[in-house]
């Protein structure tokens, strides 16, 4: 497969060749020099069509580091404002011998209608409330880091898994590498079918925090409900938000995460996102390897056709 669409289309075995991948070059970003020669023949398109910080960077970052040639596309200062389809956007910059599209899209699979349609590699870096498998490969990646494995560990997704691809494809790695997964959070933000992916529900957070090793602080995302929604972000952080006060009274230290961008006081306080507990900013850390150890794996493809 040429292709990274989704964490449900990977094995463990893929995820063990990504690890081991990105140990190198999390090795190869702390020296001196951050950069190897690997990717000279590679170019690299990245076509965001929805906002993003974090994955948008660290991909380009990666690329660098891999030596590629990196072109970078936003939407909104596009011919796409013309009227331009998604496939005739795409082929028109693969014609300008493109070999590899990180692709976000603000539709649930975007990119496996892309991967169908266009003859490149192509990395999902976010397709609606579908997936996010880079983001997932880091932060089981960065728990692997922390806490030695993931392996038996007890892991809770907390907050809005119904608009989440963070939760998703969180949920499909984490059961991959033999992790226990629980999600928790109000009834209104859970999808109909999550009890059938083999994960509990848990409806009060203080009860998830005592059970978890693990708890992964999913953003809350307004921009896909309307102001009628239940819970109001009054009544969301009263019922499930953490704060220090809660993280000290449990009876063990767990690890806190968050995929970022953080409403601060919304899911998490910020003296909880600050806290030595929190590994928020590792996980952008660790990011950056992975995606090297992603396209550096797909692009080995390529050399090989
Ligand atoms: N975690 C994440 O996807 O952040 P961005 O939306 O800033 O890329």
């Amino acid at each position: 497969v040429n292709h990274l669409l989704g964490i449900k289309y990977i094995t463990k075995a893929d995820i063990d060749l990504i690890f081991e991948t990105a140990d190198h070059f999390k090795e190869v970003i702390n020296r001196p020099i951050k950069k190897v020669p690997s990717l000279r023949d590679i170019t690299i398109a990245n076509l965001f069509f929805e906002n993003s910080t974090r994955t948008k960077l660290s991909f380009e970052l990666a690329e660098k580091r891999l030596s590629a040639d990196v072109i970078n596309f936003s939407a909104g200062a596009s011919s796409v404002k013309k009227g331009e389809t998604l496939i005739d956007t795409v082929n028109n910059i693969l014609s300008m011998k493109v070999d590899m599209v990180v692709m976000r899209h603000p539709n649930p699979g975007a990119g496996v209608f892309l991967s169908k349609n266009i003859k490149a590699s192509i990395v999902n870096a976010g397709d609606g409330a579908h997936e996010h498998p880079t983001q997932a490969l880091l932060d089981a990646y960065s728990i692997t880091k922390k806490l030695g494995e993931i392996a038996g560990k007890k892991i809770v997704i907390v907050g809005d898994v119904l608009h989440s691809r963070v939760a998703l494809s969180n949920i499909f790695a984490l059961q991959h590498l033999g992790a226990e997964v629980k999600v928790c959070g109000p009834k209104t933000l859970m999808p109909k079918y999550i009890e059938s992916l083999g994960v509990k529900v848990e409806l009060n957070l203080r009860k998830a925090l005592e059970w978890c090793d693990v708890a992964n602080m999913l953003r809350v995302q307004n921009e896909r409900m309307d102001i009628s929604y239940f819970p109001s972000t009054r009544e969301y952080t009263q019922q499930y938000g953490l704060d220090k006060e809660l993280l000290d009274s449990l009876n063990k230290e767990i690890v806190v995460m968050h995929p970022g961008p953080i409403n601060r006081g919304v899911e998490i306080t910020s003296d909880v996102a600050d806290s030595s507990q929190s590994i928020i900013l590792n996980q952008v850390e660790n990011g950056v390897a992975i995606r090297m150890a992603v396209i550096y794996l797909l692009a080995s493809k390529i050399k090989q056709q």
